[in-house]
């Protein structure tokens, strides 16, 4: 069993990730949508939520936690590796290392919560890997608010995004880093506006990573399985199990805890 959480639905588009790489592992996630959103919290109510939602998902007995959330994860993980030192714990942080690695122009920018560009960790990524780069840090919280209600494709968040984009084309990057997980549910739309800059986000890594410390730590289910799936709220469940069958084009049921 693999336990997520994130705020809200964000951290669905890691769920994903990880059942494209993973279809055979049983997977819970909290959406603790009771508290969205974290990002604009002070860096203790993030580490308080954090606890909460790992010791809800406890009950299910993972074999392995996945902060499915950037904000959570520059902020908390650190204290939730100290209180559940049993638990394999895996986060989410803004790309800044490929950020430097693919930028021909030295310009990027990183599009996150206001708690996670504050936060230490990432001002340590940037420190350690783009201490050469110019980045544009943009917070839209939102794009958050607006996802989480289903507004993905409303015209309020498109005319957003065109005017971030126009931001981010005047600052001249190539690169541009989602670290947040709900804007990767607006990968496709931003794409659409800047077409000569590639938009990363963390998703794909973090299933690899997940691969490999089920496998060293002989967890990996049987391949003639397929995995089953639990989604649980703190929030209103069926404005999330709505949202998330949207976002996800497959039915999601998800139950109040
Ligand atoms: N999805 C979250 C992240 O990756 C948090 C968004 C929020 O609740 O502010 O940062």
């Amino acid at each position: 069993m693999i336990g997520f959480f994130d705020s809200g639905v964000g951290g669905l588009s890691i769920l994903e990730e990880v059942k494209k790489v993973l279809p055979h592992e049983d997977v819970v996630y909290f959406g603790d949508t009771k508290n969205v959103p974290y990002g604009t919290r002070s860096a203790q109510d993030i580490i308080d939520l954090s606890i909460a939602a790992v010791n809800f998902l406890q009950q299910h007995k993972p074999d392995l936690l996945v902060v499915a959330c950037n904000t959570a994860t520059s902020v908390a993980i650190d204290e939730l590796r100290k209180q559940f030192p049993q638990l394999p714990i895996i986060g989410v942080v803004p790309v800044v290392k490929t950020l430097a690695e693919r930028t021909t122009v030295k310009r990027a920018a990183v599009c996150a919560t206001e708690a996670t560009l504050q936060s230490r960790v990432y001002q340590k990524l940037k420190h350690d890997f783009a201490g050469e780069l110019q980045i544009l840090e943009l917070a839209r919280p939102e794009w958050v608010t607006m996802v989480e209600a289903g507004e993905d494709d409303s015209v309020a968040l498109q005319s957003s995004i065109e005017v971030t984009a126009k931001e981010i084309e005047a600052f001249g990057v190539d690169v541009v880093a989602f670290g947040c997980t709900h804007f990767s549910f607006l990968r496709s739309q931003m794409e659409k506006v800047l077409p000569n800059v590639a938009i990363l986000d963390s998703g794909d890594a973090v299933a690899r990573h997940i691969l490999r410390v089920l496998r060293a730590n002989h967890k990996l289910r049987h391949e003639d399985v397929v995995g089953r799936e639990y989604f649980f709220v703190s929030g209103d469940e069926r404005t999330f199990s709505a949202v998330a069958t949207k976002l996800l084009r497959r039915q999601i049921v998800a139950r109040h805890v």
